[in-house]
């Protein structure tokens, strides 16, 4: 079968640049805290940039989460039976989906990933991999309204959210997307999800914050693609990468750090920060078994197994969609 057809859902104006990604940046710029959306860290250098990440031994979801696939996958299988489209939410490389679809044979699997040139890539990998699979690749932003290809229509649906990326979003917003999920996948699916636990707190600031800097250039890279894409004149070399625990929200925050007052200008904006002022780039929340529980729940999904013997801590969850009837 191999991979079928690819599916764009993602709209640029007349120069090819991201319509969306241009209006993020001046909003997120003209707030007090200033902030962009994590999103826009995934163009294709951003993405081999967060490739290189998971391969650094401060960077332990990775190997966590491949640890829990490769040791617990007849279990997994089990739970989720044979027969259904996979659908990958963020599927970047798909380097752990192998794992997966070894395991539980798949009808059809449906990457769904913002960055078009690496879903391309890893899509043809799997096909030569998988030469019976049929793959329906959707190059969309899973975090909004995503149509799925018709053929999977007939199939009973696994969603699988590796890499804790659920821990990217706000609590508000993580509990929208499960729901839109919960709707797109339909009555029958279940949910496979890594969630990263909460640690001791010097695991996860090195794990966002390496010493050989990857993690730092992937952030600083948000400004280049700014300066590439948007035609900016951020003084990159002005920034630093600056990740830290925030306590209260449960989470890692990550900033891009102004070293010096400065100014830059883009489309013709103009705009100032103060030395030691931050851009807001990225969270990444850590979730207890009750928290995670709680948040699955609230999106619509029923719990139904947990995988996290891993060191460091991290769980693989899987979930049934809720059936919708009252209850108190
Ligand atoms: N989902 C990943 C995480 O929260 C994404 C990530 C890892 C990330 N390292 C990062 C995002 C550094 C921004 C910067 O672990």
């Amino acid at each position: 079968m191999g991979v079928v057809r690819q599916l764009r859902q993602i709209s640029a104006d007349d120069e090819g640049v991201d319509i969306a990604f241009r209006a993020d940046v001046h909003a997120g710029l003209s707030q007090k805290q200033k902030a962009i959306p994590a999103r826009w860290f995934y163009d294709a250098t951003g993405s081999a940039l967060f490739e290189d990440i998971t391969a650094l031994p401060e960077y332990y979801p990775t190997r966590s989460e491949t640890d829990l696939l490769t040791r617990h996958a007849a279990e997994m299988a089990a739970a989720i039976g044979p027969g259904r489209a996979v659908v990958e939410l963020g599927s970047g490389s798909s380097t752990k989906t192998p794992l997966l679809l070894d395991a539980i044979e798949p009808a059809a699997y449906v990457p769904v990933d913002i960055s078009g040139d690496f879903l391309r890539g890893s899509a043809d990998a799997l096909a030569a991999r998988f030469p019976g699979l049929p793959i329906y690749p959707v190059e969309a932003d899973f975090t909004q309204r995503v149509a799925l290809p018709r053929e999977i229509c007939p199939l009973p649906k696994l969603g699988f959210f590796p890499g804790s990326t659920i821990g990217n979003m706000v609590a508000r917003t993580a509990i929208d997307l499960l729901r839109n999920w919960r709707e797109a996948l339909g009555d029958g699916a279940l949910l496979l999800i890594g969630i990263d636990r909460v640690k001791d707190i010097g695991v996860l600031e090195l794990a966002y914050d390496d010493p050989a800097g990857v993690t730092a250039a992937f952030n600083i890279n948000l400004l280049e693609r700014i300066n590439r894409e948007l035609g900016g004149d951020v003084p990159v070399e002005n920034f630093a990468h600056r990740a830290v625990w925030d306590d209260v929200h449960a989470r890692i925050e990550m900033h891009l750090v102004a070293a010096c007052d400065l100014e830059f200008t883009i489309d013709g904006q103009r705009y100032h920060m103060a030395k030691d002022e931050t851009i807001h780039s990225e969270n990444s929340h850590k979730y207890g078994p009750r928290d995670a529980s709680l948040l699955l729940r609230a999106g619509g999904w029923t719990p139904v197994a947990t995988w996290d013997d891993a060191d460091p801590a991290f769980a693989l969850i899987l979930a049934e969609a809720t059936a919708f009837r009252s209850a108190p």
